[in-house]
């Protein structure tokens, strides 16, 4: 792989652009519709457990910075091939179902945008995105993430225009009575936890940048940097985003619908050209996100063929673009397979449970690590404190999550364990980093 290809603003906009794109575009009004008003707080408690786990994966990548499997490779490098293989293989499946939820958010906003009524036009759209995407991925890294680069500052523009817009509408109504009506409705827990799954999705995307580490120019710091601030932008914008919502439409109002800054601006009045905006800026970001994903998620696959956990045709790589070939192309057709396991909702619950599980994983791999006096360049603060809070906080809301997403999640992990196993007494290898395949 080539050096420091890549600047901290480009490997930044790479985490933007895997981080915002359905969650805020199309899951937001589903958190509200469950929660009310609370999915306020959702997006702030969230957002910073985010931020401790960004810190995390930031310091773990100052410690192996040639690793391209985000926390794969540090469960490998802490505890060997055991659990490797568990938190790359759910990891994985969690982004590669993270494609499919994005793409389909994409499918349904150009569906309403052009005024389709089928709802098989959606998935249409989606799988024509993902192919599009996949071919642009294999043409190289740099292009992808110089792509993702330009998409990302219109997203953000546009939702910035949003928030401007609710800004104006405050000032000029006086009143904020959403967050008033909607403040005493849906203050139960099991709203909250159902928020709480679209606003984990809606974090979810920085570890994209992990994967290419030795690519970002001032090495293993620079990248960590750039982790932490897309995390902590996406949280203020995200922050601001929700309140918007609240402002313009009571929360009461909310119902699970794709399009929940179009409904919200629409109810309040918003001109023409700012609705237009808004179905365009979804696009982008939905093309954006799935965009950074593909390329994170074939990245992952790769370390993991690397490491001898799969078998070698997930092990090629273009050099020259720096591109891990194959594993683009599994991770588009996962991609496009996993669109049909469910509705948005559920796809992103499912997408969830390995993402939590591998944010679980790369605390411990952080504390292990630390107890063995490694320290990386970049380091996490108020060390313990922060990692014990972020694992608390990140089984509560493993244990939280909806009953089919949890069940999922525990059936492949327990599949894992005996598909692990099962390989081991193949091989007959007993160490505790094996090569399943040579
Ligand atoms: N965080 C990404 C999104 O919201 C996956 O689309």
């Amino acid at each position: 792989m080539s050096e420091g290809g890549i600047s901290i603003r480009v490997a930044t906009a790479v985490g933007l652009g895997a981080i915002i794109g359905a969650g805020i575009f199309t899951l937001s009004g589903t958190a509200i519709a469950l929660a009310g008003s609370w999915a306020l707080l959702s997006f702030i408690l969230v957002g910073l457990v985010a931020a401790v786990v960004a810190l995390e994966i930031g310091e773990l990548c100052t410690l192996f910075p040639k690793a391209t499997g985000a926390s794969y490779s540090y469960a490998y490098e802490a505890f060997g091939s055991e659990l490797g293989f568990i938190t790359g293989l759910l990891l994985y499946v969690s982004y590669a179902s993270s494609v499919s939820v994005v793409a389909l958010g994409f499918g349904s906003y150009l569906a309403s945008l052009l005024g389709l009524k089928i709802a098989t036009a959606s998935y249409y759209f989606a799988i024509a995105l993902i192919a599009a995407l996949t071919l642009l991925n294999l043409r190289g890294i740099r292009k992808a993430a110089k792509a993702d680069f330009v998409l990302v500052i219109v997203k953000l523009s546009i939702l910035l225009a949003v928030v401007g817009f609710a800004a104006f509408y405050f000032l000029r109504s006086g009143s904020a009575t959403s967050f008033l009506s909607g403040g005493a409705q849906a203050a139960n827990i099991e709203g909250i936890f159902g928020a709480s799954v679209a606003v984990f999705f809606a974090y979810s995307g920085f570890q994209a940048i992990s994967t290419f580490v030795s690519e970002v120019k001032g090495g293993a710091r620079s990248a960590a940097k750039a982790i932490l601030s897309s995390v902590v932008i996406s949280m203020v914008l995200y922050v601001l985003v929700a309140i918007s919502l609240l402002i313009l439409v009571p929360a009461v109002k909310f119902v699970i619908n794709a399009d929940p800054l179009s409904f919200a601006l629409q109810t309040a009045g918003a001109p023409a050209y700012l609705l237009v905006a808004v179905d365009v800026g979804a696009l982008v970001a939905t093309a954006s996100a799935s965009l950074a994903i593909l390329l994170g998620s074939s990245r992952i696959l790769y370390q993991i063929g690397l490491d001898g956990l799969l078998p070698k045709a997930v092990r090629t790589y273009d050099a020259k673009r720096d591109v891990a070939k194959n594993g683009v192309f599994i991770s588009g057709v996962i991609g496009v397979l996993m669109l049909f396991s469910g509705n948005i909702f559920v796809i992103a619950a499912i997408s969830n449970f390995g993402l939590l599980f591998s944010y679980l994983i790369a605390t411990f791999a952080l504390v292990h690590f630390r107890r063995l006096g490694m320290k990386g360049s970049f380091s996490v603060p108020l060390y313990p404190y922060l990692p014990a809070a972020a694992m608390v906080a990140i089984l509560a809301f493993m244990f939280g999550m909806p009953r089919e997403a949890l069940v999922f999640g525990v059936v492949l992990l327990l599949s894992l364990i005996i598909a692990y196993y099962f390989l081991r007494e193949y091989r007959d290898e007993k160490p505790v980093k094996v090569r399943f395949f040579e």
